[in-house]
């Protein structure tokens, strides 16, 4: 799709004058610039009033890019409507759940099912790309801009409207929504979809399938936006589409949002002063692959420094940007771009750095940007190389959104039940794919399915096939507890999966959480049956009964002490074993349990270090090595070793 990678960032030159422009495109021929982001904040100065456009300034910045040899990744300008807008339709504006009416003099403040808002959005969106389809400097439209990242849900009585349409088409008659809910409890039973409500504010727990279909339909309520703008740019032009992602971002389910882009593209701030912050990076970036699939994926936007949006905002330190980028690069990205190019002198984001900064060229961040763009420019090749992985770990948003509800057995943090195993490979040297409830798990070796409370028959079957032609299977606790309605699997949870893993599941038992006036307790011990799964477990037990499977290690402490934490059941004639871990564990034992499930796949790391704190990808025929560490460390691979520098990134 692209021939070179993408390099540049955000740039928004309506925040200076024409003189400054020049010199942007001195700077970024200088820095290696490919792409600059443009017009992602322009509404205001586009459309200065109702129907009244100016695209003089905008056909100027881009003739001066192209000029420059720079490709544009043209926005369709409507993530930030102008003031005119929302004092003529105060109707655009988003309403909260306690009817709070979000206002103007930030951004984003539009509701997703505002037919008005829609309207003027799709206007814009055609008179830009009905002028620069054919403009050569364009090389990609940016729809849009991090859809729901400050309005993620609206309450308005439109979105209500909209809200009641999608439940008609997915229930098709009310009686089909009712027995779905279980409106029986608690008197709720509607008797048509019109008096049926969003989850505004009430006096106790809404009805969690209510709540469930309220995010699906949010979600959805974006991705409609979205595709009307998608709509609009492929009837006049066939370049590629794009709307930039957050990562694990809980309101877009972007498993059915990948499906409407043409290259995914993600925005990514790790914070530098948080050293959990670097495998976490990795598992978005190997987010952002696996929703890719066949398509090219780039990081949208990063920053070369600090950000200014956290209580303190540190710098990154030498070599972290482009340990970041190249992190990027290994895992698959075909591009790096940053927020912003130029650092603003005004504004909310005065104090976010940027390639440019305010002191200037003469400065440690220009020349990393330089250097950066060069050694870019030097790994064309690895466009299109695959990163290969022989693991899937499950990603669900229904699951995201259940496990988080109120009414639950207990707080989980999906997100860390979820990581825990991602980081637990990302220490062992394990390059991890993730995969949705409807991905195909073909060519894995090892299947991980964490705290996945959501499932259909579906993906039951598919992970119990997975183990069935030998692959190595591990489910973890609070995984197929509610069908898709949330209606409870009885009989012991697990539905299919009770025989796939030998298991059953009678009762829950988390480690309770003291109210305020006490200390949580911290990690309680599981006891090791064979010395080897040794290690802590965190805030939860359940009353497990291994029918037909081998038990690994015992929970010490409370109501479920002395019952089963790990199962293991051994795979019959080429099938897989499968594996049960009832809690969330430890590093140490999310540690120990990986060692012994890629031995049991036959799963080899891409390399090996004593120090966690070096990354290995494959990708292509190329070795990625990064020490993100402040030490050296010695790394081994098939086929070499080195010792690489503190800080160092080899490519071998
Ligand atoms: C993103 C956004 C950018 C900028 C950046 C700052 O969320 O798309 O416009 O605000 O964050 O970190």
């Amino acid at each position: 799709m692209f021939s070179s990678l993408w390099y540049g960032g955000d740039y928004n030159p309506e925040q200076w004058t024409p003189d400054v422009w020049d010199d942007d495109v001195r700077l970024m021929r200088r820095a290696g610039v490919t792409v600059a982001t443009v017009g992602v904040f322009s509404w205001a100065k586009l459309e200065p009033a109702d129907g009244e456009f100016d695209f003089g300034w905008l056909d100027d910045v881009i003739d001066r890019l192209h000029a420059g040899g720079i490709g544009v990744d043209l926005a369709t300008a409507t993530a930030a409507p102008p003031p005119w807008l929302a004092r003529e339709h105060p109707d655009t504006l988003p309403v909260m759940a306690d009817g709070t009416v979000l206002g103007i003099g930030s951004r984003q403040h539009y509701s997703p099912s505002s037919a008005t808002y829609r309207e003027y959005a799709a206007r814009l969106a055609t008179r830009i790309v009905e002028r620069y389809a054919d403009h050569p400097a364009v090389i990609a439209w940016h729809v849009n801009n991090e859809y729901g990242c400050h309005v993620p849900r609206c309450w308005s009585d439109e979105s209500a409207v909209a809200f009641r349409a999608w439940l008609a088409e997915r229930y098709g008659d009310i009686e089909t929504l009712n027995d779905a809910w279980g409106t029986a409890f608690w008197s709720q039973h509607y008797a048509s979809f019109d008096e049926v409500m969003p989850p505004r504010a009430a006096p106790a727990s809404i009805n969690p399938t209510q709540q469930l279909d309220f995010d699906r339909f949010g979600s959805d309520a974006l991705l409609a936006l979205h595709r009307m703008e998608c709509d609009i740019i492929r009837a006049r032009s066939d370049k590629p589409i794009t709307t930039n992602f957050m990562g694990f971002f809980k309101p877009a389910d972007y498993w059915r949002w990948a499906e409407h882009v043409d290259f995914v593209t993600d925005d990514a701030y790790p914070d530098p002063a948080d050293p959990r912050a670097i495998p976490f990076a990795a598992a978005v970036r190997d987010l952002m692959r696996s929703l890719a699939g066949d398509k090219p994926w780039i990081l949208m936007e990063q920053a070369t420094s600090a950000v200014n949006w956290r209580p303190r905002n540190a710098p990154k330190p030498a070599g972290m940007f482009r340990r970041l980028s190249l992190q990027s690069i290994a895992r698959g990205a075909d591009g790096i771009m940053q927020f912003q190019w130029r650092q603003s002198v005004r504004g909310s984001e005065k104090f976010h750095s940027a390639m440019v900064p305010h002191a200037g060229e003469d400065t440690r961040i220009y020349r990393d940007v330089c250097a950066l763009g060069e050694e870019l420019a030097g790994l064309t090749s690895v466009i299109g190389s695959r990163v290969p992985s022989r693991v899937a770990v499950m990603f669900d948003w229904d699951s995201w959104w259940a496990v988080e509800q109120t009414d639950t057995p207990a707080r989980v943090s999906y997100i860390r039940a979820v990581l825990a195993w991602h980081a637990a490979l990302y220490r062992a040297g394990v390059t991890v794919d993730f995969a949705s409830k409807d991905s195909s798990l073909d060519g894995y070796d090892l299947v991980i399915v964490p705290t996945m409370q959501v499932v259909t028959p579906e993906v039951q079957a598919r992970v119990a096939a997975a183990s069935g032609r030998g692959a190595t299977v591990l489910v973890t606790y609070q995984s197929a507890i509610l069908d898709e309605g949330l209606g409870v699997l009885p009989g012991g949870y697990l539905g299919a999966w009770q025989e796939l893993l030998g298991v059953r599941v009678e009762e829950f038992a988390p480690y309770a959480q003291p109210d305020q006036f006490f200390d949580a307790p911290a990690t309680v011990p599981v006891s090791s049956l064979d010395g080897e799964l040794a290690g802590g477990i965190e805030g939860w037990s359940e009353v497990v009964h291994a029918d037909a499977a081998e038990v690994l290690a015992t929970f010490t402490e409370g109501l479920a002490a002395g019952g089963p934490a790990i199962t293991r059941r051994a795979g019959a004639e080429g099938a897989g074993a499968a594996w049960y871990v009832a809690t969330q564990p430890s590093e140490a034992l999310a540690d120990a349990v990986v060692a012994r499930l890629l031995a049991d796949s036959g799963v080899a790391p891409v390399a090996t270090s004593a120090s966690d704190e070096v990354e290995a990808v494959r990708r292509g025929d190329r070795l990625f090595l990064i020490n993100h560490g402040a030490t050296a460390a010695e790394v081994e691979w098939d086929g070499g070793a080195a010792t690489l520098d503190a800080g160092e990134v080899r490519v071998v």
